[in-house]
């Protein structure tokens, strides 16, 4: 299935995720919105896809936003259900069974900087720019960005983000954490789609379980934390893949994990 506002391409059991509207700098509006939801649903139930990465049409933007045109035009009650909505499709990102990686091309600004901190990490091109600018709009962030980049970078630094709309360079969001990694802008895809295929080369029971486990058990306390990660532990035990990695370690060579989902 082909879409209006994003480009959806699996293969290698990756798939990756195109912000297609370069004219407007990949702005998020509601079409856009729609458009991810249903590709999400795609990538979530193919079973063959290990890895999701999501990156930005053109030389210049991942996402410069929410679309300020459609934003000036909403009523007050509008608004409220576009950040919901917002919320929930980056939501969605997160609560994937699977990894997913934010290629951060150019600017991600308010809701761009909002969908790469739904991704279990991010690596950035040395021209990427990230920001929540909404309070110079009048506004504050309202895809989960004064959640999550707090959860990420420490209350101090989002405070000072957020009330201030200033953008920070690739360099200082690795110095904050929000990023993993900075690359070449020539290099960004290349270093992403290597790590992608490491971890899809993994056994998807554990992978699945990892993800799951850290999501949980980060929003809880310690100790709960770890008994999520015992149950989840004893479920990867019982995988074939547990079987295959834990034997060719003992017979000394690569293990082939291709236990997928029974
Ligand atoms: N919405 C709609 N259109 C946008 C847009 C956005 N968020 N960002 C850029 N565009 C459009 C511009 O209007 C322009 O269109 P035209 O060619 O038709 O004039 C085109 O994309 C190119 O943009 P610029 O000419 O502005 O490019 P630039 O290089 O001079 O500046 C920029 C780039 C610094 C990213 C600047 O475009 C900018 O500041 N964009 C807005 C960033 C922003 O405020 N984002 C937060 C949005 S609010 C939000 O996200 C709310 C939320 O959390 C719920």
């Amino acid at each position: 299935m082909s879409f209006e506002n994003i480009i959806l391409t699996m293969e290698n059991n990756i798939a990756l995720i195109h912000f297609n509207r370069p004219k407007a700098l990949n702005a998020l509006n509601n079409a856009m919105f729609d458009d991810l939801d249903q590709a999400l649903d795609q990538v979530r139930d193919n079973p063959d896809i290990r890895v999701l990465v999501l990156t930005g049409a053109g030389d210049k933007a991942f996402v410069a936003g929410a679309d300020i045109v459609e934003l000036s035009e909403m009523t007050p009650l509008q608004g409220k259900y576009f950040s919901r909505k917002g919320q929930k499709v980056f939501s969605k990102i997160e609560d994937l069974p699977i990894p997913a990686i934010a290629a951060v091309n150019g600017y991600a600004l308010g809701g761009g900087s909002e969908a790469a901190l739904a991704c279990d990490f991010i690596y950035a091109s040395e021209k990427a720019i990230f920001g929540l600018p909404e309070i110079t709009l009048g506004l504050i962030p309202g895809f989960g960005g004064t959640q999550r980049l707090a959860r990420v970078v420490g209350n101090n630094r989002a405070r000072e983000m957020v009330f201030t709309g200033k953008n920070i360079t690739a360099r200082q969001a690795l110095d904050y954490g929000l990023v993993n990694q900075v690359c070449a802008p020539e290099d960004l895809m290349e270093a992403v789609m290597k790590t992608a295929g490491n971890i899809a080369a993994k056994g998807c029971v554990a992978l699945r379980a990892a993800k799951e486990v850290i999501h949980n058990g980060t929003n809880t306390d310690l100790e709960t934390g770890c008994r999520i990660e015992n149950d989840a532990f004893g479920l990867t035990m019982a995988s074939v893949d547990a079987k295959e990695g834990t034997a060719a370690f003992l017979e000394k060579r690569k293990p082939v994990f291709k236990g997928g989902l029974n």
